[in-house]
């Protein structure tokens, strides 16, 4: 894979650069220890993944391992998009570029995608993603994917991403790391709150201050922890019918050319059913609705739409509308492009169809330079990507090579190490 040098980009703020630095380089090591522990899969899991995926695929994504599946797709440039928007993949009105649209579950682990949650009596809901693949887009790219230009658009169902920056996704992986894979403990420095936990004893809030100092917390963190505590709330309680008939938003700010910088969104143009999740509740339901609504003959579209802001606008104290991806941009949306599904796709349910879009990797790096991903959470997933799909690549590969090759190669590094 060849990558493109970046230049530095205008409307960013890196506080302390060798911090950050260090702090990527964690994530990504974590990112795969993480899947080194989640993989193979037992029980329940491991259910899901037989019944659904040929056993090539075995070790999932480091994030959205749960796909309800997979589309082809149309990205078409608006005829008639206004000149100020005619910039990188946009730059040709009409122009129309194949893609292929992955939707799935944010949750790290395989799991139902939704729950009542026993101690509260509710029903959860998850962060759900749409990750848009336009192929073959010329230009020049800061990444190639496996050699092909492509452009990817990857989005999540609400304007906001939960965790800020990489101080505090670093901090999330230290914990489902140190706490078996479970998010509780980033929460925390809040349960010192007596309106939270009028019962914490003396022995608790000893030890979460000593975790609050061996993780350098100070009341600004404290801020953020609170409004990531709200944006998860927001998550748990939004409920979704059907994959193909929400809004999904970029969260993250893009480069719109040199001038400008963007956070995108698609949007259904034509909503179709179910408005909510089942009752009763069904495991994979969303998978089962994707599969039902693309057995449908009429096509479905999206608008493509842009936010864009301009050098000189009001970016926040250190450029915080760029720096903290949990900043909402409340800005109009430009519709600048269409997507459309054609249907029916009978093949969104195949093994091959399903195999073929497991070994895929999207990530925000495959891009043009027009649009190169900014801000601390898109600096921290250029590499968290990288090592999520080449470990999970790379480990069903060699799950796949025949057992005496696997046994000598293990012979040989006990030899020589
Ligand atoms: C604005 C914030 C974010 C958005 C909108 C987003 C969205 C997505 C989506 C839609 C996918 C699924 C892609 C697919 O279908 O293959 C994905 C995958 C992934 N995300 Fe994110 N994500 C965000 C932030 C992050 C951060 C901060 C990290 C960790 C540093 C992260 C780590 C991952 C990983 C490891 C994968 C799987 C990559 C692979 O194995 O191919 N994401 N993300």
């Amino acid at each position: 894979m060849s990558q493109t040098s970046i230049p530095r980009c205008p409307f960013e703020h890196i506080q302390n650069p060798d911090l950050e630095a260090e702090q990527i380089a964690e994530t990504a090591d974590l990112t795969v220890k993480l899947l080194d522990k989640r993989y193979p899969l037992k029980d329940e899991q491991l259910k899901f993944l037989s019944e659904h995926y040929p056993s090539s695929i075995r070790t999932l994504r480091g994030v959205h391992p749960k796909s309800h599946g997979c589309v082809k797709a149309t990205f078409t440039i608006n005829a008639d998009i206004a000149p100020e928007f005619q910039v990188g993949l946009f730059a040709e009105a009409g122009k129309q570029f194949d893609a292929i649209i992955r939707f799935s579950n944010a949750a790290a682990l395989v799991s139902p995608d939704s729950a009542v949650n026993s101690k509260t009596n509710e029903i959860e809901h998850g962060s759900r993603g749409m990750a848009i693949k336009v192929l073959n887009v010329g230009g020049e790219v800061l990444t190639d994917d496996n050699g092909a230009h492509n452009q990817d658009f990857l989005m999540i169902n609400q304007p906001v991403f939960a965790f800020a920056n990489t101080k505090d996704y670093l901090r999330l992986d230290r914990v489902l790391d140190q706490q078996d894979d479970k998010p509780d403990g980033f929460f925390a420095p809040l349960q010192l709150n007596p309106a939270v936990n009028p019962n914490l004893t003396e022995e608790k809030k000893r030890q979460i201050l000593a975790y609050m100092e061996a993780e350098n917390i100070a009341e600004a963190d404290i801020q953020r922890m609170l409004h990531s505590a709200g944006i998860i709330k927001g998550i748990k309680s939004t409920d979704v019918g059907n994959p193909l008939s929400i809004q999904y938003f970029s969260a993250a700010p893009f480069l719109f050319g040199s001038d400008r910088v963007m956070k995108f969104s698609a949007r259904p143009c034509t909503l179709v059913p179910p408005e909510q999740s089942p009752s009763p509740l069904s495991d994979n339901y969303l998978r089962d609705v994707l599969i039902e609504t693309m057995s449908k003959d009429d096509a479905l579209e999206f608008d493509f739409m842009v936010q864009i802001r301009h050098e000189g606008d009001d970016f926040g104290v250190d450029n915080e509308d760029i720096e903290n991806a949990s900043s909402e941009w409340k800005d109009k949306f430009h519709k600048v492009a269409k997507i459309t599904i054609p249907r029916p796709q009978p093949e969104v349910d195949t093994t091959e169809h399903l195999a073929h879009c497991e070994k895929l990797a999207f990530t925000p790096w495959h891009s043009l330079v027009e649009h190169q991903p900014i801000g601390s959470i898109n600096r921290l997933r250029k590499s968290v990507y990288q090592a999520s799909a080449d470990h999970r690549l790379e480990v069903d590969a060699h799950a796949q090579l025949p057992s005496v090759v696997r046994l000598l190669e293990k012979l040989f590094k006990s030899l020589f190490g």
